[in-house]
């Protein structure tokens, strides 16, 4: 059943990816013939395309002053791991072969960006306690990114919850087996953080069999928020 829906929603997809290659190659074709006397003679238009900046991290939009640009992405299901990216720079990724399943940490100087330190807690089989000391570790005015691989959740306890929840995490005494979660934490930080994202493993709500989609977190998030 599920297969079959799967695949019929592949052709489905796949048909209006193809309308839209073929709708825009023709109107793009089609513009060429009204084409102006402007661009007809070399000027502007093309260019002005070709130099559209790439922002830090691949971001949509470009940061202001006095923020870092991030992007954390969830690992997928149990095969594609997770990335942590900061101002540009990829801290943790399966290119890096840097990351594993549980919980994926890396700790940022909040007033420079610089990396302090990163960890991975294997959330499945590790020891709990190591993931208790790593964040009772952690020193005022660090960022906290975190991007959950697989399972974050089985070996959760009251004491990583309660740390966890005084970084600013609003999901952190929900989190379960095969959840996605994605943060941005500080330490010294009063109240929530804005940047948070958790999604539940669902069986009915999972698009993937055993776990939920992917949950991808960007934008600028303030300098000194740690
Ligand atoms: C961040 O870096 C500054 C120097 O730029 C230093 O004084 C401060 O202690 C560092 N903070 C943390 C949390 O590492």
């Amino acid at each position: 059943m599920r297969v079959t829906g799967f695949l019929r929603g592949l052709a489905l997809l796949f048909t209006l990816v193809t309308t839209w290659f073929f709708a825009t190659a023709y109107f793009r074709h089609g513009s060429v013939k009204s084409v102006n006397l402007r661009s007809w003679l070399g000027s502007n238009d093309v260019p002005t395309k070709a130099a559209k900046v790439r922002n830090k991290c691949g971001n949509e939009n470009s940061c202001p002053e006095n923020t870092f640009a991030f992007k954390i992405i969830s690992g997928a299901a149990n095969v594609v791991g997770p990335s942590i990216c900061l101002e540009g720079i990829v801290f943790m990724s399966a290119v890096k072969n840097n990351i594993d399943r549980g919980l994926n940490i890396a700790l940022v100087n909040g007033t420079n960006g610089h990396l302090i330190k990163m960890a991975t807690f294997d959330m499945y089989a590790g020891d709990i306690k190591d993931l208790v000391k790593f964040l009772e570790g952690i020193n005022e005015g660090s960022l906290v990114l975190i991007a959950s691989y697989d399972d974050p959740g089985s070996k959760m306890n009251d004491d990583a919850r309660k740390l966890l929840t005084d970084l600013g995490s609003s999901y952190a005494t929900k989190l379960g087996f095969r959840d996605n979660w994605v943060f941005i934490g500080g330490k010294g930080l009063k109240g929530k953080s804005p940047f948070e994202q958790y999604l539940k493993n669902d069986k009915d709500a999972n698009k993937y069999d055993g776990w939920p989609e992917v949950l991808e977190l960007e934008g600028c998030v303030p300098q000194k928020m740690g």
